[in-house]
């Protein structure tokens, strides 16, 4: 008598025995972990180095700290893709070299707002001021939120140094010295003034009032030394995006 119960064949093998589905599943689990985490050893030799690229200032670094408390990545990318639409529209596209002394990443993933790894010196400070105080003054159409409560949160340049200390044991190759100048190379930067020994730390810095509160060094302040620098360190190569038309 012929039964209607077949034998399992295929996959089904593998959904009816718990053991055999455990084993196979941990399998592909492990490549996965071997793909994502074998590269990381070589990560110092995949990084070709870019001349121009440096570590970010103290006051640089504070603004990219609102930017990650603010979530501005959750809404802005900071990696162009070697595309050509990415390349015309916003510039080189991004390579390992500029996110070497990213703690974290603020890569991103989403753009309800335009990519920023290139942003910097592409808009004035008070530019960036208005916008960032009520962005649908200067983009009329624009759905980014306001953030004016940055112009009335100090900074403080003394606590900075301990920060800084946090970062280099994360990787960030801060020198001893980078470190217990950081109060004064906050207020060089922000001033504009006795700058010269922290331009030598900090090449192609950015200097001077960003806020437009000179008397007053806010979060405002450092959120734009941080936006005026992104893409404005490394040194590439133009590229080419002409087509060339067919004969
Ligand atoms: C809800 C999504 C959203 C969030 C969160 C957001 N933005 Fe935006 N952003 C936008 C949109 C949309 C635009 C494009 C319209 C405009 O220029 O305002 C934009 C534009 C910008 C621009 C101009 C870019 C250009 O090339 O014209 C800058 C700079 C910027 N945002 C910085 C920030 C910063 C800094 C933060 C965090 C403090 C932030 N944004 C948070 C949506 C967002």
């Amino acid at each position: 008598m012929a039964s209607n119960q077949t034998e399992p064949k295929g996959h089904a093998i593998i959904e009816r025995s718990t053991t055999l589905l455990f084993v196979l599943t941990l399998f592909v689990i492990l490549i996965g972990g071997l793909v994502e985490i074998v590269p990381l050893f070589k990560v110092q030799e995949t990084v070709r180095p870019v001349p121009g690229m440096r570590r970010y200032t103290p006051l640089e670094q504070i603004g990219r700290n609102v930017y990650t408390r603010e979530g501005c990545y959750t809404c802005h990318s900071q990696q162009i893709r070697p595309f050509r639409d990415e390349v015309e529209r916003y510039g080189h596209y991004s390579v390992a070299a500029e996110s070497m002394y990213d703690h974290p990443f603020l890569w991103g993933s989403k753009r309800t707002g335009p990519d920023l790894a290139r942003v910097g010196a592409k808009y004035s400070n008070a530019w960036h001021v208005a916008h960032m105080i009520d962005p649908r003054s200067v983009v009329p159409v624009s759905i980014m939120p306001a953030y004016a409560f940055l112009m009335n949160k100090p900074v403080d340049p003394e606590q900075f140094g301990a920060h800084m200390e946090a970062l280099r044991k994360v990787g960030v190759p801060y020198t001893q010295e980078m470190v217990d100048r950081a109060a004064d190379d906050i207020r060089a930067q922000a001033s504009g003034e006795d700058a010269d020994a922290m331009l030598e730390r900090y090449p192609k810095a950015k200097l001077g009032d960003f806020d437009g509160q000179p008397d007053r060094l806010t979060e405002m302040d450092a959120l734009i030394a941080y936006l005026q620098v992104l893409g404005t360190l490394a040194e590439l190569p133009p590229i080419d995006t002409k087509v060339e038309a067919r004969p």
